[in-house]
């Protein structure tokens, strides 16, 4: 994709990566990516407002060739991950003079990470700003937007707000606004699941520090750009404060069947008593999937069966995840089958303790559900109704 322009002197100058279905190794992309790059062409200096993945250097390159960028005199880290400062090497041989301006954290991981020489870096505090003439840029220190360095950048005179990851969304699209507010709320939803839940009390402790400035575009740097800005901040605002809904996300696993049945008529009791569900095999689930849902649930169950003495190991690494991504459930508990002994409650337990939810009594069956099991499968739902009526989820 060339340069687009956003406002006079403004321009996109990043990549799309329409074929990455994978980040860190981990988090699934169904629908690519892009590494948003802006240049702010002043009237005395002109800034580049963070960089793109190492792999796509050269784009980033030709498009500043192609807006007959000769000279830049600053070049913006937002974020030290190299999805954003992997060309900064590059772009420093290129522009001799060119001074990057970060946190002092963030100096410290280009350092480390990209080997960025010391004298090319010039810290920066909250709320400084650098002129480049005829606009201004104010940096906005807002740490673990997902790395301890990370910075906002804010252009003035265009209202313009640059928050690299956060508010961003994993979407490759050739639509440089959020036309499509359907598509990119989903986009936007999952980004923020697996990337910024888990530091939700500190973004909801730092996003009122948005709240004096005048915002008109929002220009993250994953994804389409903001033009209407209360449509990704409303979404934060019922994600980061909101209380969770009456909804119960169950991951669970099923080797022979038995989970399984336990799991479906758990199911139907919860729809029964007018709670929501939403459930995902383990075994072929897409977990960013199940990282959206938990913004949401109030409520976890795990299906498991027992193997080799504990949770089958998908069930485990669910379970590490949902723990990682600390969402803003109350309640947990566990169901499932066993054949002649199990540890699923201690392990299971164990890895969900440091979400500080009230466990509910747990419902394993040795072998094939019967009668009893269903009453207990019964209760736990009625438990669960009652508490989510309790707090008013809705
Ligand atoms: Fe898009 Fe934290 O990098």
């Amino acid at each position: 994709m060339k340069p687009r322009i956003i406002e006079e002197g403004v321009y996109w100058v990043g990549a799309v990566d329409w074929d990455r279905r994978l980040f860190d190794e981990l988090i699934p992309l169904p629908d690519g990516t892009s590494y948003n790059a802006y240049l702010v062409d002043g009237s005395d200096k002109t800034a580049l407002i963070d960089t793109v993945d190492p792999t796509m250097t050269n784009v980033l390159i030709r498009n500043l060739k192609l807006l007959n960028v000769k000279h830049l005199d600053y070049i913006i880290a937002n974020h030290a991950e190299q999805d954003h400062s992997g060309a900064l090497p590059t772009l420093l041989d290129l522009h001799p003079d060119a001074k990057v301006i970060a946190t002092s954290k963030c100096k410290d991981l280009l350092m480390n990470l990209l080997l960025v020489p010391e004298d090319r870096i010039q810290t920066i505090e909250d709320g400084e700003t650098i002129s480049l003439g005829d606009k201004t840029l104010e940096f906005i220190h807002f740490p673990w937007v997902h790395w301890p360095e990370t910075m906002l950048t804010y252009l003035r005179e265009d209202s313009i707000l640059f928050p690299c990851d956060l508010f961003g969304s994993h979407l490759a699209t050739s639509d440089l606004y959020a036309i499509d507010e359907a598509v990119v709320y989903e986009a936007a939803k999952r980004y923020y699941a697996e990337i910024m839940m888990p530091f939700r009390l500190i973004i909801k402790r730092n996003l009122d520090k948005l709240n004096k400035f005048k915002i008109n575009v929002i220009a993250p740097s994953h994804g389409p750009i903001y033009r209407k800005p209360n449509f990704i901040l409303e979404a934060y605002r019922d994600w980061v404060y909101n209380p969770p809904k009456n909804l119960v996300v169950l991951p669970y696993l099923s080797m022979h069947g038995s989970t399984k049945v336990i799991v479906d008529h758990f199911v139907s009791a919860l729809v029964e008593r007018k709670v929501r569900v939403q459930q995902f095999n383990l075994s072929r689930t897409d977990i960013g999937k199940l990282a959206m849902t938990l913004v949401d649930a109030a409520t976890v169950i795990i299906g498991t069966p027992t193997v080799l003495g504990g949770p089958h190991p998908n069930v485990l690494y669910a379970a590490h995840l949902i723990s990682a991504l600390r969402p803003k459930v109350m309640f947990a508990s566990i169901i499932g089958s066993y054949g002649w002994g199990t540890t699923v409650i201690q392990q299971i337990s164990q890895i969900l303790s440091k979400l500080k939810v009230e466990f509910l009594e747990p419902v394993l069956v040795k072998g094939y559900p019967r009668e009893e099991t269903f009453k207990a499968l019964d209760r736990l739902a009625d438990e669960i109704s009652e508490r989510h009526k309790k707090h008013g989820l809705a």
